[in-house]
């Protein structure tokens, strides 16, 4: 099987490529990524040397041709958070939707499989009372989730009029170690500020809920939706990804952290980006 990986270099990516060649012995796997994290190395080692072949380009830029022979795309790339949506909002409509959707409809003309789209919890936008699920309607609130949204929306056009098997990955808010971890998603930021400091500061009155997901078990995800078969007629599904007891308040979160490493938690009224 030949894999796409865009956005590989990132966060997400690095136990993305090293699940799927352990899940798929004799896989094909490139890498298409602008580089833009890739000197932000967490580990002592490139995670790229797993990879077959690398390609530094921007996804916008993709060549229908770069998809011959390519069984399954596996799109992380992405302008992939709040505060950058906000600050580039026109960039992020570009590379998290337009991008998308013309990657999936060259996909789906190249014959490639199957398309899996990183999306993300946060198109339910701010949820009072019970967990969202799929049944519910999508209230997003920013420009990244709104760019998730255009995006799904495009990719089940596409799969409404092709054969090509597209999987929207909702996926809960990541922590855990990668090999280029990020500090600015919630659980991460309050380990890393309580180790470099002893200190975590809470930008909110700590009530929000955050559904968290460990990167390893996003690239099990992915797995499954790399070779799921088709539901029905329907080949595109939007999927929550995360554990109902994987739901947390923020202070909760910073209590845990400092009861395992000891030290003080700053609390202000300020709401913290998602
Ligand atoms: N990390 C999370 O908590 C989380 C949660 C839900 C969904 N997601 C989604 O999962 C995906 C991966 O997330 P991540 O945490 O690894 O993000 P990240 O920001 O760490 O990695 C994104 C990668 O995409 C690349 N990239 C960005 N714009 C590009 C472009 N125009 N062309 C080519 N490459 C480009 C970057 O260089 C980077 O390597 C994203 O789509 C994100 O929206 C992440």
């Amino acid at each position: 099987m030949r894999i796409m990986i865009t956005g590989n270099m990132g966060y997400v990516g690095p136990g993305v490529v090293q699940h799927l060649k352990a899940s798929f012995l004799s896989s094909k796997i490139v890498g298409v990524d602008s580089g833009i994290f890739g000197h932000c190395l967490t580990a002592d080692y490139h995670p790229e040397r797993r990879i077959d072949s690398q390609v530094y380009l921007d996804v916008r830029d993709i060549d229908e041709e770069m998809l011959e022979g390519i069984d399954a795309i596996v799109h992380l790339a992405a302008v992939s958070n709040d505060p950058m949506g906000l600050r580039y909002e026109a960039v992020t409509e570009e590379v998290n939707q337009n991008a998308t959707i013309r990657l999936a409809e060259m996909a789906a003309r190249r014959g490639v499989k199957h398309f899996v789209f990183a999306s993300s919890c946060s198109v339910y936008g701010f949820a009072n009372g019970s967990a969202r699920s799929e049944e519910d309607a999508v209230n997003p609130l920013t420009a990244y989730a709104r760019s998730k949204v255009g995006a799904e929306i495009g990719l089940k056009r596409v799969a409404g009029n092709s054969d090509i098997v597209v999987t929207a990955l909702r996926f809960a808010t990541a922590c855990g170690f990668s090999s280029r971890t990020r500090l600015d998603l919630v659980l991460n930021d309050f380990v890393a500020s309580a180790l470099a400091t002893r200190h975590i500061a809470v930008l909110s009155d700590g009530t929000p809920w955050r559904p968290l997901i460990h990167v390893s078990d996003m690239a099990r995800a992915i797995e499954w939706a790399i070779i799921r078969p088709a539901l029905s007629d329907d080949r595109f599904l939007a999927i929550n990804v995360g554990r109902d007891d994987w739901n947390y308040q923020v202070a909760e979160l910073a209590e845990a952290v400092s009861s395992l490493i000891p030290g003080n938690i700053r609390q202000n009224q300020q709401q913290r980006p998602a």
